[in-house]
């Protein structure tokens, strides 16, 4: 049987990469797909194509998830021609990558910006919603580095540094309202925001997986599903590392 069926999940970041991985996955399994991103056009492909396969998808025009009124306008759209939304997905992320040395306060901000304060604004925008429906998933993506820390990432790494510990005080206030909230930490994904590293990185990256692979967007979809469905009703404010073993070491 279809884990999601009849459920509304938003996904932020699905007009490419990662979240258009689980806004796939996630129609798949009987959701109604919502996307959230800046990217108009790549986000309207998405939809098509999940609907071309024959399942359901949204877009949400003007979502920008650093602007809490934006985010609290399309919600209310959401409830409007929805009725109630079950998951929230925070993916959508930017790099800024620089030295501390040379990273500057504009590099800083933008990436705080998305990348944490997006994550505050989506889940606060949705969870008052789910608090009155009595139900929620919130599935938040972090990154390996919020957890081993990286060379040039100050500013990446502080964000799902504190989005990882964001994920445990949800998961402890919002939890008598039946709502779960986890954590994806992944490790090397090919993706656009990944092809910027340059080649002989990636070459050097994949000797550190175990698996001797990068991941793709649907081993993060999986996981994604995971703490999305009924099943793990029971996990809430864990963070679980998908990435083929390269945080092991050895
Ligand atoms: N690719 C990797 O190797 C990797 C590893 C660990 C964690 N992650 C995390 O996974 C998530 C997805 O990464 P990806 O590789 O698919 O990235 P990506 O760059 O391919 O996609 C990110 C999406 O977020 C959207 N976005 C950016 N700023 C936004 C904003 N202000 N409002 C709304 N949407 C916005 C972009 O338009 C884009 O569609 C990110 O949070 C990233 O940090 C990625």
């Amino acid at each position: 049987m279809s884990k999601l069926a009849g459920k509304v999940a938003i996904i932020t970041g699905a007009a490419q990469g990662i979240g258009r991985g689980i806004a796939e996955l996630f129609a798949k399994e009987g959701a109604i797909s919502i996307i959230w991103d800046v990217q108009k056009d790549k986000a309207l492909d998405t939809v098509a194509s999940i609907k071309n396969m024959g399942y359901k998808a949204d877009f949400i025009e003007g979502v920008n998830i650093t602007q809490l009124d934006s985010v609290e306008r399309a919600a209310k759209e959401v409830m409007d021609k929805y009725g109630k939304i079950d998951i929230l997905v925070n993916n959508a992320g930017i790099v800024r990558d620089a030295s501390f040395k040379k990273m500057t306060s504009e590099q800083w901000d933008s990436v705080i910006d998305v990348n944490l304060t997006g994550v505050f604004n989506c889940a606060k925008a949705v969870s008052n919603y789910m608090t009155e429906a009595n139900y929620g998933r919130i599935v938040n993506i972090a990154s390996i580095v919020g957890i081993t820390g990286n060379f040039g990432q100050t500013n990446y790494v502080a964000a799902k540094a504190g989005v990882i510990g964001m994920t445990k005080v949800w998961g402890k206030e919002l939890g008598k309202h039946n709502i779960t909230v986890n954590a994806i930490a992944p490790g090397p994904i090919e993706t656009d925001m990944f092809a910027t590293i340059p080649e002989e990185m990636r070459k050097g990256m994949i000797q550190q997986v175990p698996v001797r692979r990068l991941g793709k967007p649907a081993d993060i979809a999986n996981a994604a599903l995971f703490f999305a469905s009924d099943e793990t009703s029971f996990v809430t404010g864990h963070t679980m590392v998908v990435d083929g073993g390269a945080t092991l070491g050895g």
